[in-house]
């Protein structure tokens, strides 16, 4: 009997449409879930294609090619190791396992390096696009060995995402790699769903706009360069009205925000490889925050805000909100791209910014318009330390950084928190100052710990007795 191309293991929603998308693009596949419901019912829906579900976990492996290729769709944790325990003792070598959850890099580096000395092939691929994105054509970010991945390579690039560019997939590095990337995808993300938030709160809150007025204004700033995925479907979002109250679905909805832990993680690995990411680590606060809801209406009756109500250019201050964002939208990718930089020498994932600009155009959930001039800059210039100093991004922020700093400063004088839009402009502001006020705070950690200090007019290591 012919064997099978590509494996799925876990038929959840994600890894059927997945199965859906290979079978479409004329790839016999093989699918196992541990529930045999999922793979009949895929079975049935896959109808007419080359798609077939194994009973077992052997019959699942005796019917793929050698080498085996098994992309595992599992939630991250636990899951995985069982599932990779099951499959170790009967598998044989060269063989490739891929595990497409959103699983943390360094147990992709502890398991890659398990199943090398196995004779194993381990790859952890990032897989960005949501249930749409996997069966049209998700974004795929996959590490690990690399003569292996030619052996993915056709599949991969067939069933991602395809642009102007190209596929939008591609090799990214050794060990955890994919899943670095897709973390710091993922902090992204974190951060303009964030900044849409803050924009949606200051036209709510400070300028009295309604929801569906809100979503005529970014349906206006999606139509242009600020085009993006995330923009797009706050627009659909803004728009629907509930049925039984006929009030905006949004106003509605409980204001506490879930997480599952790849912005933490990002936030967490930054501090680790000393990055500063503040924006990122914003979106991941302003969250946590959220989520102390019964706090907030406790303190809601307690603190109390500035008084007074906005009475200024509203058309101006939306035109100014709009800049402020593209900003904030900004120093997101730039500290993301910066994160990967100092990751790829730290981990030695020898990650290319341009390839990982190039993947997120399409399929991905932060995939924008934005990511044409982030590939152009990054190939003018592949070591360029920070997007905020190419050519076109500084033009950018010395034409629109007022218009962020008006949109703080007016954020603050009625109390209105936005902190990722407060933590953009602080960025924008230490990164572009060639002294900063740490003389200050070296000469204090000189005065109570002797941690000594360096001078701008002599070369060495200096302490001082302060109080002398
Ligand atoms: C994607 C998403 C996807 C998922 C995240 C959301 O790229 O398709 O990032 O992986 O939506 O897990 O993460 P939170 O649950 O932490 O918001």
């Amino acid at each position: 009997m012919k064997k099978n191309h590509l494996g799925i293991i876990g038929l959840g929603v994600m890894g059927r449409n997945l199965a859906l998308n290979a079978a479409s693009k004329g790839f016999s596949v093989a699918g196992y879930d541990a529930d045999a419901t999922k793979g009949r019912d895929l079975a049935e829906a896959a109808k007419g294609k080359q798609f077939s579900a194994a009973a077992t976990l052997q019959e699942f492996v005796d019917s793929l090619e050698a080498p085996r290729r098994i992309w595992m769709m599992v939630p991250a944790g636990k899951i995985v190791d069982a599932v990779l325990g099951g499959l170790k003792p009967i598998l044989t070598t060269d063989d490739i396992v891929i595990d497409g959850g959103n699983s943390y890099f360094k147990d992709t580096e502890r398991r890659a390096s398990d199943w090398e000395s196995a004779g194993l092939r381990f790859f952890g691929m990032g897989v960005s696009g949501g249930e749409e994105g996997a069966l049209h054509g998700p974004s795929l970010m996959p590490g690990g060995h690399e003569p292996s991945y030619r052996r993915l390579e056709e599949v991969l690039t067939r069933m991602a995402a395809q642009t102007s560019d190209g596929p939008c997939c591609t090799y990214l590095g050794p060990g955890g790699a994919g899943h670095y990337v897709k973390m710091v995808h993922n902090a992204i993300e974190y951060g303009i769903m964030q900044a849409i938030c803050e924009a949606y709160d200051l036209l709510k809150n400070v300028v009295g706009l309604s929801a569906p007025e809100i979503r005529d204004h970014f349906a206006e700033w999606n139509a242009g360069d600020l085009n993006s995925f995330l923009l797009e479907i706050s627009v659909t979002v803004l728009g629907k009205i509930d049925s039984e109250t006929r009030m905006p679905l949004v106003d509605l909805v409980v204001d506490t925000a879930e997480q599952k832990g790849t912005g933490k993680w990002a936030a967490q690995d930054a501090f680790d490889i000393g990055v500063a990411v503040p924006t990122l680590v914003a979106s991941v606060v302003a969250r946590i925050i959220s989520g102390a809801k019964d706090d907030r209406d406790a303190a809601s009756k307690i603190l109390t805000g500035p008084p007074g109500a906005f009475s200024g250019d509203k058309a101006q201050f939306i035109a100014r909100l709009r800049d402020a964002y593209s900003l904030t939208v900004l120093a997101c990718y730039a500290q993301g791209f910066e994160q990967m930089r100092v990751a790829s020498s730290e981990y030695r994932y020898n990650l290319l910014p341009a390839e990982i600009a190039r993947i997120w155009k399409g399929g991905c959930i932060i995939r924008a318009r934005l990511l044409d001039p982030i590939l152009g800059a990054f190939q003018e210039n592949p070591e360029l330390k920070n997007l905020m100093v190419a050519p076109h991004f500084s033009r950018l922020i010395n034409e629109k950084a007022g218009s962020l700093r008006e949109i703080v400063r007016t954020a603050s004088e009625f109390g209105t928190p936005c902190p990722v839009f407060s933590s953009s402009l602080a960025y924008i502001d230490s990164y572009r100052q060639a002294r900063l006020p740490a003389n200050l705070l070296q000469a204090q950690r000189d005065y109570f710990g002797a941690h000594t200090y360096r001078r701008l007019d002599k070369e060495g290591k200096f302490h001082t007795d302060w109080e002398k």
